[in-house]
């Protein structure tokens, strides 16, 4: 099945939808992007994705091309058009494309926007939710603006490498302090001995998810105490339990940190129900 992708207003086989060499994009990573998980056809969390979209985008001053309406149209299209109920749909917008030069290019240069979708098994999520995944622990090498959604990823990229060469799903970054900041491309959360949920607080130094957002409701909902702040590596190795959340894992158990089980080794059961609440508010 020919896979279609939206690129500044049209829709295109994947293979031929292309951007420009000179796009800032690809030149600088001087464009954002977002994620957005859908199931049963609908998007996940919708609006705090698009609240985030805006804010990004604000940020780095380059205008937003469309409403959300009008991406709304677009994501529509690209479901129908690819098929997907359970899958993903990326959105990146970038300055546009203009001669390579630093400084902004003039203000009529119009943003790029692509956008594809794809299909995704939620079964093989759950699955992997089920048996609970691997973290090891890497320095954070990023820039301080990690709160920006920016295609800026290469510290990401190379975290997660090193995890996936460490039999590990994910890298969390350590800053100086040798506190954790986040996951390469999920939150950071514990279960502390007190039974209290730990998880950063939302400042320069993580991107603010909106999976933990609406974690962070549903587990005050479900009576949890839910402290923002900042927690060790050894913190987390003797916690009762760990976790990580996204839009693509939703909240996934975390089993082991550098190789040592967290608890018992096996995924913990406020894990599980967080998963299971924010599903079955679908
Ligand atoms: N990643 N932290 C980082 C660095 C991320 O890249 C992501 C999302 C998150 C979780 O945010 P949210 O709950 O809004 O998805 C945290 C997306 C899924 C990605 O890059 O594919």
């Amino acid at each position: 099945m020919t896979r279609f992708a939206y690129v500044n207003g049209r829709y295109l086989p994947q293979d031929e939808a292309l951007i420009h060499i000179e796009d800032r994009g690809f030149q600088f990573a001087d464009a954002i992007y977002e994620v957005w998980s859908v199931r049963s056809g609908e998007l996940l969390d919708a609006d705090g994705h698009f609240g985030r979209l805006e804010r990004s985008l604000a940020e780095l001053r380059i205008t937003n091309p469309k409403s959300r309406a009008g991406y709304r149209l677009v994501i529509a299209e690209l479901l129908r058009r690819n098929r997907v109920r359970d899958g993903l749909v990326y959105l990146q917008v970038s300055r546009g494309r203009a001669r390579r030069d630093h400084a902004f290019p003039a203000a009529q240069t119009r943003p790029t926007v692509v956008m594809t979708a794809k299909r995704l098994d939620p079964a093989a999520a759950d699955r992997r939710a089920d048996h609970g995944v691997a973290v090891i622990t890497r320095p954070d090498q990023r820039w301080a603006r990690c709160d920006i959604k920016t295609v800026n990823l290469l510290p990401n990229v190379l975290a997660k490498q090193a995890a996936i060469e460490a039999g590990a799903a994910e890298a969390w970054l350590v800053d100086e302090a040798g506190k954790v900041t986040e996951g390469s491309s999920t939150n950071a959360w514990i279960l502390n001995a007190e039974g209290v949920l730990v998880t950063r607080q939302a400042d320069h130094a993580i991107l603010h998810g909106i999976t933990r957002s609406t974690i962070m409701n549903r587990a005050a909902a479900l009576g949890y105490r839910v402290e923002e702040r900042a927690f060790s590596v050894e913190e987390a190795q003797t916690a009762r339990e760990a976790f990580m959340t996204s839009a693509t894992t939703f909240v996934t158990a975390i089993t082991s940190i550098d190789g040592r089980p967290v608890g018992n080794g096996a995924p913990g059961s406020v894990a599980i129900a967080l998963r299971e609440a924010y599903l079955e508010s679908l």
